[in-house]
C-alpha cells in the first residue's frame, strides 16, 4: 500500500496503548479510523482527539470475544466509510499462573479473546479484502509468541504463537492477491496491559520480561512503526531489532537456550 491517505482502517483495542497510538499515526497520515474497543468511552475519546487534531475517526464499542463482533464491526465500518482497507487485530489480554494451576476456563477466556478474535476477524474481513484485491492486515502478536522467557503465562504465549503462524500463512495466501500482512511483535511497551491481568492462579509468580536488553518503548513509537510497515509492506515487525539475536541463538542450539533460560529464572527466584 503506497499510502494510507484516504484509506479506512479498523483497529481493535484502539482505546489504549498500541492501538490508540496506531490510530493517531494512521489518522495523521490521512486515514479514516474506526476505533473499536470494549471500552466505548475510551474509543469515543480517541476518535474525538483525532477529530480535534484535524483527522477523521469514529469510535465504536466492540467486544472481540463476541461471536458476531466482527460481522457487526464490518457493517459499522461499511456504513461509516463505505470501505475497509486496513484491519488491525490488536486486542490481547494477559494471564498469570503456574502451568499446573491455570484452569481450563482461563485458557478458554484468553484463547477466545486473543486468538479466536483473529479467526473471527478473518472470517468477516478477508472476503471483503480479497474481493477488493487490495488492503492490509496487521496482527499484534508479542515476543512471547516468538520464544519463551517465562512459564507462568502459557495461554497468552500460546495464543501469540498461533497468531505468528496464522499471520505467516495469511501472508503466503494474500501477498499474491495484492493484500499485505504485518505481524507486529512488540517487546515491552508502556501501556495499560497490566490492567488485563486477573488475580493469579495458584502460587504467586515473579514478573519476568523478555530480556534485560529490551527497554520499554512508548506506544507512539510503535504506532509509527506500524504505519511505516503498512506503507512499506513489511511482514515481520519486531519493535526492537535485538530480538533477532535471541531467535538466532535459539535456532542455533534450542536445548542450550532452554538451559540458559531455566538458569536465569532459577537465579531470579
Ligand atoms: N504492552 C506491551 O508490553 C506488549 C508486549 C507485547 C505484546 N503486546 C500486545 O499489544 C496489544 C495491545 O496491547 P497494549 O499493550 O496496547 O494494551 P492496552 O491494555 O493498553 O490496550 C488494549 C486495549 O484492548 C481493549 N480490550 C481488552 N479486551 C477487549 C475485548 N474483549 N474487546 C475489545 N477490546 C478489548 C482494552 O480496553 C484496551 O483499550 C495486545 O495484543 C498485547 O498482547 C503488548
Amino acid at each position: 500500500m503506497d499510502t494510507v491517505q484516504g484509506k479506512t482502517a479498523v483497529i481493535t483495542g484502539g482505546a489504549s496503548g498500541i492501538g490508540r497510538a496506531t490510530a493517531h499515526s494512521l489518522a495523521r497520515r490521512g486515514a479514516q479510523v474506526i476505533v473499536a474497543d470494549i471500552d466505548a468511552t475510551g474509543a469515543a475519546a480517541v476518535a474525538s482527539d483525532i477529530i480535534g487534531s484535524g483527522g477523521s475517526a469514529t469510535g465504536v464499542r466492540c467486544d472481540v470475544g463476541g461471536e458476531s463482533a466482527f460481522e457487526e464491526l464490518k457493517a459499522f465500518a461499511l456504513d461509516a466509510y463505505g470501505r475497509v482497507d486496513i484491519v488491525m487485530n490488536n486486542v490481547g489480554v494477559l494471564t498469570r499462573g503456574l502451568p499446573d494451576h491455570i484452569p481450563v476456563h482461563e485458557w478458554q477466556r484468553v484463547i477466545n479473546i486473543n486468538l479466536l478474535s483473529v479467526v473471527r476477524s478473518n472470517d468477516a474481513f478477508l472476503p471483503l479484502l480479497v474481493e477488493q484485491g487490495s488492503g492490509h492486515i496487521v496482527n499484534t502478536a508479542s515476543f512471547a509468541g516468538l520464544y519463551t522467557y517465562a512459564y507462568d503465562r502459557l495461554p497468552y504465549a500460546a495464543s501469540k504463537a498461533a497468531i505468528v503462524q496464522i499471520s505467516e500463512g495469511l501472508a503466503l495466501y494474500l501477498r499474491p492477491k495484492g493484500i499485505g500482512v504485518t505481524l507486529l511483535c512488540p517487546g515491552p511497551v508502556r501501556t495499560n496491559i497490566a490492567a488485563s491481568l486477573p488475580s493469579g492462579f495458584g502460587p504467586a509468580t515473579g514478573t519476568r520480561g523478555p530480556g534485560t536488553q529490551f527497554g520499554f518503548l512508548e506506544p507512539e513509537v510503535v504506532g509509527e512503526q506500524v504505519a511505516d510497515a503498512i506503507v512499506d509492506g513489511t511482514f515481520w515487525l519486531p519493535t526492537d531489532a535485538q530480538v533477532r539475536d535471541v531467535l538466532v541463538q535459539r535456532a542455533s542450539d534450542w536445548d542450550a537456550f532452554i538451559d540458559e533460560k531455566a538458569r536465569e529464572i532459577a537465579s531470579s527466584d
